[in-house]
């Protein structure tokens, strides 16, 4: 995909924030701190578009991002971050799980875990979650650059077998791993 314009448009609290019209939206989901800020500025090929941070639970919001003019990227609160307050943690999730339950724009939810851990209950949790809701998805083993070939190896296996599902894309926002085949895989979704 060549990339002619990747601008923000918006953060979004309430359901009333979100953009109105019908383009299609690919949303980018995981734990706090998992990478997924900076596997959309590697993807799109930007620095610093969608915030990174080393403070984790920064992104309290719904992030909107026009990619082309054509289709958004939508950066969803990470969950599960231990240090959050409870009141403020209740909001991040009630937030991204009505965006998952109602958004009709939603071709993609691509889940990020960290191919250096074993996936948490909210990792659990948000697997079950999509498969309820029957919503397209797929898994992205992030910071692999992070780990040698065996323990790499190694992770991907145990991702495979604790979420039941095919191949995990093994993704470095660092040296751009994956990029090519997450690309495509979001192509195919924007066709549909
Ligand atoms: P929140 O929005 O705060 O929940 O975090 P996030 O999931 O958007 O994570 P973010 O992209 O801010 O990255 C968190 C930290 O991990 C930053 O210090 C990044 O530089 C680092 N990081 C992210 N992806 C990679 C990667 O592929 N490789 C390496 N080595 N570091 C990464
Ligand atoms: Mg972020």
């Amino acid at each position: 995909m060549k990339i002619t314009s990747a601008e923000f448009l918006k953060s979004a609290f309430d359901e009333a924030d979100w953009p109105r019209d019908s383009i299609p939206e690919i949303a980018f989901l995981g734990r706090s701190n998992v990478g997924k800020s900076s596997l959309m500025n590697s993807l799109l090929g930007v620095r610093g578009l969608a915030r990174t941070s080393s403070t984790p639970g920064r992104t309290q919001a719904l992030n909107f991002f026009v990619i082309n003019r054509k289709f958004r990227f939508v950066d969803l609160p990470g969950y599960g971050y231990a240090r959050a307050p409870k009141a403020v943690k209740q909001k991040w999730s009630a937030a991204a799980d009505d965006y998952l339950a109602k958004r009709e724009q939603l071709v993609l939810s691509i889940h990020i875990v960290d191919s250096r851990h074993e996936p948490t209950k909210h990792d659990l949790q948000l697997q079950d979650w999509l498969k309820h809701y029957q919503r397209p998805n797929l898994i992205v083993a992030t910071k692999s650059d992070k780990l040698s070939n065996n323990e790499l190896r190694r992770n991907i296996a145990r991702l495979i077998q604790v979420f039941a599902s095919t191949d995990p894309i093994i993704y470095s926002a660092t040296s751009g791993r994956g990029r090519v085949e997450l690309w495509s895989a979001i192509e195919k979704s924007l066709k549909h």
